[in-house]
């Protein structure tokens, strides 16, 4: 009894054993797997690419040397985008931003009786030229969490246009940049070096004598235009 059992366990055994044998082979026979040498669908590391495709601009384009011979008519124009939120004669209301009379060299959040953002409140200094064409290019990179929602003036001739139209509403009395502000800023936010250095010393040259010239010429020509 005691064996006849042992050889009944035995025989399910082995039979499994040849059972699974069989279907293996069989299977293999049936379906031939095919392992490719590469993946279907390539996988590739998760690269990090700095920046992410051609670089964008980080800094604005100078425009000191164009706010002197800018189109002030045409800032005038570019001035309604910004008149659903501000109004800029003396004394005039503020609306969803502030009354901008007399802002171009005043200090940042320059209405005593608005409600600025605390980043705007916070952001100190004055409203200089280059201030003004950074926060016109780019409101909300300039000053983070600024609650002016606008875009910004991507033209350098548009901020220019926009600025000298600006201080004519209450600030002229507010220099023109001069040659040595135009040199600085252009300095300031030069591209970086490019690689050949011939290209470069010619650039400069090129570009000092009528950036002076102008800004010579412009300032005489300025003081009888403004009121
Ligand atoms: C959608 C409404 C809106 C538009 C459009 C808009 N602004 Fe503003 N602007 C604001 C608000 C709101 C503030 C106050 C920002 C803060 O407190 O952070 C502001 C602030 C400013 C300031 C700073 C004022 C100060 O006293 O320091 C300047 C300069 C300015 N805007 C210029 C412009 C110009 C120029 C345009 C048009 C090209 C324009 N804005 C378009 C809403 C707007």
């Amino acid at each position: 009894m005691d064996s006849m059992e042992k050889n009944k366990i035995f025989a399910a055994v082995l039979c499994a054993g040849i059972m699974a044998m069989l279907s293996g082979f069989i299977a293999g026979k049936l379906v031939h797997p095919h392992i490719p040498d590469e993946d279907a669908v390539p996988i590739e590391g998760v690269e990090v690419v700095a920046g992410g495709g051609p670089a964008k601009p980080q800094l604005p384009d100078p425009i000191m040397d164009l706010i002197a011979e800018a189109d002030i008519s045409k800032g005038e124009k570019l001035s309604k985008a910004c008149a659903a939120c501000h109004s800029f004669d003396q004394g005039g209301p503020h609306r969803v931003g502030p009354n901008l009379y007399g802002l171009v060299g005043g200090p940042k959040a320059h209405a005593g009786d608005f409600e600025y953002s605390v980043a705007m409140q916070n952001a100190g200094g004055a409203w200089g030229y280059e201030d003004l064409n950074f926060f016109l290019w780019k409101p909300k990179k300039y000053i983070e969490g600024t609650k002016m929602n606008y875009l910004g003036l991507k033209k350098p001739s548009d901020r220019a246009a926009m600025i000298a139209w600006l201080r004519q509403q209450g600030s002229s009395s507010f220099p023109l940049p001069s040659a040595g502000e135009i040199e600085a800023e252009k300095a300031a936010l030069a591209p970086p070096e490019p690689e050949e250095p011939e290209a470069e010393e010619s650039a400069d040259a090129s570009e000092a004598a009528p950036a002076s010239d102008d800004a010579a010429e412009t300032e005489a020509e300025a003081e009888p235009a403004a009121h």
